[in-house]
């Protein structure tokens, strides 16, 4: 039996103040900073650090364009425009993402409707796409969840037939691979995020990413008010030609992206030596599912989320989310900075469920919608695989530098101390007051 759980009064694995916060920052960071603000010049479509770090990220991934954004949904927003959606006009994705994925897509009057994912990748599922497209569809938004690549090459496939777009949601994905191409030039054109907390942050910002002139035209009007943007010699017309917002970055954020893209390739590193001793690790123990890296896909490992199958260890008499539930709490008192990541699918916001986002029941009843997005009825109990995903599932934060193997075996440690304790758990499990909203009519 071991030790006492740290939840029942016993000694926590992790000591508190261990865990190291991200992102580390150098010097070099600072210096990168600290010369724009002594140069004086703030921002700006063309400035020296949006130009070069525009250069240097298409030339990391190896893509025509790219463009600088202020966030990840603006990144997504100006994708999307680019690609002419517009009112009425419906977009495919996943329903197991952060909202910004279906906002960047009512934020330009379409309709998103929603997918399934695939349970051992938990990204869309190329399987149900063909079942949600009519002649309204105009593009399929699959997002590379926690860095792992969708199924692009179906995707593609399932889009060329169909003569839709694809929309790369990448806000998780620099540096994610499928098939020796990184993600940002697998589909028409991409969104990447830039916040904070992923893997190349600038506290705030994203970039668009495209091989296609039109798109990136449109994208970069889109994201400077919808005017044409001039080089800097040129006069200004001051004519928006579309719907356009401010969507720039500023330089202090993007000399500190470019600071970090240096070294981004030696903390991805890092990172994935984290990830493949968990993998090896947590693979061991019995009822608990670490996630996967499909053959010719690389993944990013923006997060790292854990299942549990109680099953497999006889438990039968709890839900699995209420085990989860207990294993997780189990695991926090044990000092594993752990956190859910979301807790069901994105059609069950209230957004969705209300069918209003602009006021007026808009964009569903507007005239160009048609009438069975009029009538559209979002339910979370319609994704069943993502369903299963969060009942069982939590997010293991501190994988990334300079976080290491001190760490990783700890959390392990602390994995075998708790699973230890099955029978506590089941007790713990069983007393838990459970949250039974959000289309949770399940059983648990
Ligand atoms: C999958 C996904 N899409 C879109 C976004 C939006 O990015 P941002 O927060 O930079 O607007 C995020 C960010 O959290 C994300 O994880």
């Amino acid at each position: 039996m071991g030790e006492k759980l740290a939840m029942n009064g016993g000694e926590k694995v992790v000591p508190e103040g261990l865990e190291k916060s991200w992102p580390p920052i150098t010097q070099d960071d600072i210096d990168a900073v600290v010369n724009v603000m002594k140069r004086g010049v703030l921002w700006g479509p063309m400035e020296e650090e949006v130009t070069k770090l525009q250069e240097e990220f298409a030339a990391y991934i190896n893509v025509k364009h790219c463009l600088v954004v202020n966030s990840g949904t603006a990144a997504l927003h100006a994708g999307v425009v680019a690609c002419g959606i517009g009112p009425g006009d419906e977009v495919i994705t996943s329903a197991f993402s952060f909202w910004a994925s279906a906002q960047a897509v009512l934020a330009a009057n379409g309709i998103p409707r929603f997918v399934d994912i695939e349970p051992e990748t938990m990204n869309i599922d190329p399987c149900e796409i063909e079942k949600k497209i009519n002649d309204k569809t105009k593009a399929i938004m699959p997002v590379h969840v926690h860095g792992l690549s969708a199924d692009m090459d179906r995707i593609n496939e399932i889009a060329k037939k169909h003569s839709l777009y694809v929309i790369e949601d990448a806000a998780q994905a620099v540096g994610t691979k499928y098939k020796g191409k990184l993600a940002g030039t697998l589909g028409d054109i991409a969104g990447f995020s830039l916040n904070g907390s992923k893997n190349l942050p600038g506290g705030e910002g994203g970039f668009v990413t495209t091989n296609d002139d039109d798109l990136f035209e449109r994208a970069r009007m889109m994201a400077m008010f919808g005017e044409k943007v001039v080089p800097k010699d040129h006069i200004r017309v001051y004519d928006a030609y579309l719907m356009g917002f401010n969507y720039r970055n500023n330089e202090m954020s993007d000399a500190f992206v470019r600071s970090f893209l240096r070294r981004y390739d030696k903390l991805q590193d890092l990172r994935k030596k984290n990830v493949y001793f968990l993998n090896e690790e947590l693979g061991k123990i019995k009822g608990v599912k670490v996630p996967l890296e499909p053959e010719g896909f690389e993944s990013s490992w923006h997060l790292y989320r854990i299942r549990l199958y109680p099953e497999e260890l006889g438990i039968t008499e709890v839900h699995p989310k209420r085990f989860r539930h207990a294993f997780q709490k189990a695991l926090f008192e044990e000092g594993v900075n752990i956190r859910e990541w979301h807790s069901f699918p994105v059609p069950g916001q209230k957004v969705f469920l209300e069918k209003e986002a602009y006021g007026k029941g808009c964009p569903w009843n507007c005239g160009h919608a048609s009438e069975e997005a009029k009538n559209i009825v979002y339910d979370p109990m319609d994704y069943p695989n993502t369903l299963d995903m969060f009942d069982r599932s939590f997010t293991v934060i501190p994988i990334y530098p300079p976080n290491g193997l001190e760490m990783m075996e700890l959390i392990v440690k602390a994995f075998n101390k708790v699973s230890g304790h099955l029978d506590e758990i089941v007790d713990f499990a069983k007393k838990l007051d459970m949250p039974k909203e959000h289309g949770e009519k399940r059983e648990i």
